[in-house]
């Protein structure tokens, strides 16, 4: 720990925040009596508070984002370098580091061609929103403009990305939404809608039942999230993907792939759709494309969709009319490319994958000491463990109690997550996402912290 922070008081920021600071996604009125907590310092896998308090961050940065770890002096560089150079220029105007990323990211990307940069996985995932519209307006005589989001699922905080939210809690008091969007039913086995033997192909012919109620000519596209993120963790069953892919080929709906959460290694590919063969559309990233040193989403396009936005060269309306402002910065692309350097060199993929076996092993090992735990699912270093009042119903555990595993391991020094206000009365999973570099200390850190949690909320 730098022994700047213990010699500096830092009495001052924390009243400034409390006074001025509108914090994400939390309550501020306990901040009356409880100070915020303030991040000062990162290393690998640990951060500082202001009280010089060290923790272990088993979920990057809260959100899944800090994919290489804190602290990476190289990546520093390569953005300082970068910026004295040349820190923005419109996207309409290319830049070194914005051609040499999104070839590299192709390169990791099989059968994608065209790279677009804005800010966030909201943004990310709106663009594609705006092309399918536009599509259906160019090529469909404006019908194909439904798009299938999946119940459960998440893709951003912007109106129109809460109109593709399948987490209530989270659109709840936003609305009236944008029109032409669609729920599909979710694909979570554990807490099952179907009673059949072949769960996964079921569950996507759900997605075939929506398409014919409102029309295959009506659909132009479907958003999934490979394994949904804050909606559980959810791993899609055996055979659910192969038969997603038939469908959307069958009535010509275009495929998109949220990979805000799971792109870039977090699950042990470089690309979680990577694991199940299936080939998108559309893949949209941001959270681990920087590893958030640098704001930086991609909408990821097949040279196929690229195309019809210039179908018609005479036409001064035949092409995509969108503009996001910074996706002319350079600063993230040239932290991708340096993040993404360090995956290859460093061996990342294969060490989330043996961590990540770690990991899913160890919570199952505490599933045997505590009967809470309901379910442990996970793909690559991104776990969840569904907590519950009673196995055999699979009743939900109370919220609050989740709440005070999720605080009783802060107090140990360990930051681990929960689903939050997103489900009605199934915000019960653990979410653990610790960085790629995570070493078998770690994640043994990190377990042994539920462990004893649990131990003092459920006894
Ligand atoms: C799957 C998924 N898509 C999109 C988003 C939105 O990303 P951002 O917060 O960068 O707008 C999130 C954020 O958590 C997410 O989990």
């Amino acid at each position: 720990m730098n022994d700047q922070i213990n010699k500096n008081d830092l009495s001052h920021v924390i009243e400034a925040d409390r006074a001025h600071l509108w914090h994400h996604l939390i309550q501020h009125k306990p901040f009356e009596t409880v100070d915020p907590r303030i991040i000062v310092e990162g290393r690998g896998m640990r951060v500082w508070d202001a009280k010089g308090k060290e923790h272990l961050d088993a979920v990057s940065g809260g959100v899944w984002t800090v994919n290489v770890g804190y602290g990476r002096e190289s990546i520093a560089k390569a953005v300082y370098d970068q910026l004295v150079k040349m820190n923005y220029f419109s996207n309409s105007a290319g830049s070194i580091p914005g051609s040499l990323f999104a070839e590299k990211l192709i390169s990791k990307m099989p059968g994608m061609s065209r790279v677009y940069y804005s800010n966030s996985g909201s943004e990310a995932n709106e663009k594609v929103y705006k092309m399918v519209r536009q599509i259906s307006a160019r090529h469909h005589g404006g019908r194909k403009y439904k798009i299938l989001y999946r119940d459960r699922d998440y893709h951003g905080t912007t109106i129109t990305a809460l109109s593709s939210a399948g987490q209530p809690q989270r659109a709840m008091q936003y609305g009236p939404f944008t029109p032409g969007f669609v729920e599909v039913p979710h694909c979570l086995e554990y807490r099952k809608q179907w009673d059949v033997a072949d769960y996964g192909v079921r569950a996507a012919d759900a997605i075939e039942e929506v398409i014919l109620r409102e029309g295959p000519d009506t659909v132009g596209a479907l958003v999934l999230e490979p394994i949904t993120a804050g909606g559980g963790v959810i791993v899609p069953p055996e055979g659910y993907w192969t038969r997603v892919q038939e469908i959307c080929r069958k009535y010509n709906v275009l495929l998109h792939i949220d990979e805000v959460v799971c792109g870039v290694g977090r699950t042990g590919t470089w690309f979680g759709y990577q694991h199940y063969g299936v080939q998108p559309d559309f893949v949209t990233m941001a959270k681990g494309v920087a590893s958030g040193y640098a704001a930086i989403s991609c909408t990821v396009t097949t040279e196929a969709v690229f195309d019809m936005f210039k179908d018609d060269p005479t036409d001064p309306m035949s092409y995509f009319r969108d503009i996001s402002t910074f996706g002319g910065c350079t600063a993230g692309p040239a932290a991708a490319l340096e993040n993404m350097r360090i995956i290859e060199d460093e061996g990342l993929l294969d060490n989330t994958n043996a961590m990540g076996a770690r990991l899913v092993d160890n919570l199952w090992a505490l599933a045997d000491k505590h009967k809470v735990i309901g379910d442990v699912r996970g793909k690559g270093l991104f776990c969840g463990a569904e907590l519950v009042a009673d196995r055999a119903s699979r009743e939900p555990a109370d919220e609050k109690k989740v709440q005070a595993v999720v605080a009783d391991c802060m107090a140990q020094g360990v930051i681990i997550g929960a689903t939050n206000r997103s489900l009605p009365g199934f915000n019960n999973t653990l979410c653990l996402s610790p960085a790629l570099i995570a070493t078998p200390d770690d994640i043994d850190a990190i377990t042994s912290a539920i462990d004893g949690a649990l131990g003092r909320v459920f006894g």
